[in-house]
């Protein structure tokens, strides 16, 4: 069994990782959501066993595309078995919510700009994560023995991937690869910022049109209904000076 340490935030979460887990629907959107992930992560991952002047890690990069292209296929198959099980069952909900969203870890890949060094940091902070937060999901998907299989067999990979990252970074630049790990630690952590800002953002907009709409608008509609019960009902007899049109029509 694959044994990974997971952070001691994630541990402090793993209460909201289990409410989240519980729920048949958020359970089957975040397997077909990771499907997603890992199956694109495996593409950038092929991109870069491509491009890179290493044949060591030419090798390592292909194994390690072929395993996330694997684990793309796992999640969806999962997914796609626990809907199945569902269409049988009476409660079937077919709304749009069953589409996967979001990401969670080699979303950022860029392969065109990296350089081996910088996408073996980026990958080795990547898969640690990535086997920190498998670690949990398997350990809160216990009602499904299935689904924490497919965890357990993932995370074996994952921490595989976390492995050999750091010995082919600690290899291919021996005298920087922790200024190397630190400088995408730091990148980690402002992309993770970024987004946080921007949907504390995204909140605070729908807060202050909320707050508008609530607090500036009535007032206006209490004016217009005023104005429109002054007006009389019917037809009003236009005065007779105002009557005389100079208008050819
Ligand atoms: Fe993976
Ligand atoms: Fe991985």
């Amino acid at each position: 069994m694959a044994q990974h340490r997971s952070t001691r935030v994630d541990r402090l979460m793993r209460p909201v990782h289990r409410w989240v887990w519980s729920d048949f629907n958020r359970r089957v959107r975040k397997l077909l959501a990771f499907s997603e992930v890992e199956t694109d992560g495996g593409r950038d991952i092929l991109r870069a066993a491509e491009v890179t002047p290493d044949p060591l890690l030419r090798r390592l990069y292909l194994e390690h595309a072929i395993d996330e292209l694997h684990h793309g296929v796992l999640f969806r198959e999962r997914g796609s078995a626990l809907l199945r099980a569902r269409t049988r069952s009476p409660h079937l909900d077919s709304s749009e919510k069953w589409r996967p969203s979001g990401g969670h870890g080699l979303d950022d890949l860029c392969i065109q700009t990296e350089s081996d060094e910088s996408l073996l940091a980026f990958l080795h902070l990547s898969e640690k994560a990535a086997a920190g937060r498998f670690a949990i999901y398997r350990d809160v998907v216990d009602d499904d023995p299935s689904t924490r299989a497919v965890f357990e067999e993932i995370l074996h990979d994952e921490v595989f991937h976390m492995n050999y990252t750091y010995t082919q970074l600690a290899r291919i630049s021996p005298a920087s690869y922790r200024q190397r790990l630190w400088r995408a630690r730091a990148t980690r952590l402002w992309k993770r910022y970024v987004r946080v800002a921007a949907a504390l953002a995204g909140v605070m907009g729908t807060t202050l049109l909320m707050l508008q709409y609530f607090i500036l608008l009535p007032p206006f509609a209490w004016l217009a209904k005023r104005a429109a019960a002054r007006e009389r009902a019917g037809w009003t007899p236009i005065p007779l000076h105002r009557s005389e049109s100079t208008s050819q029509y």
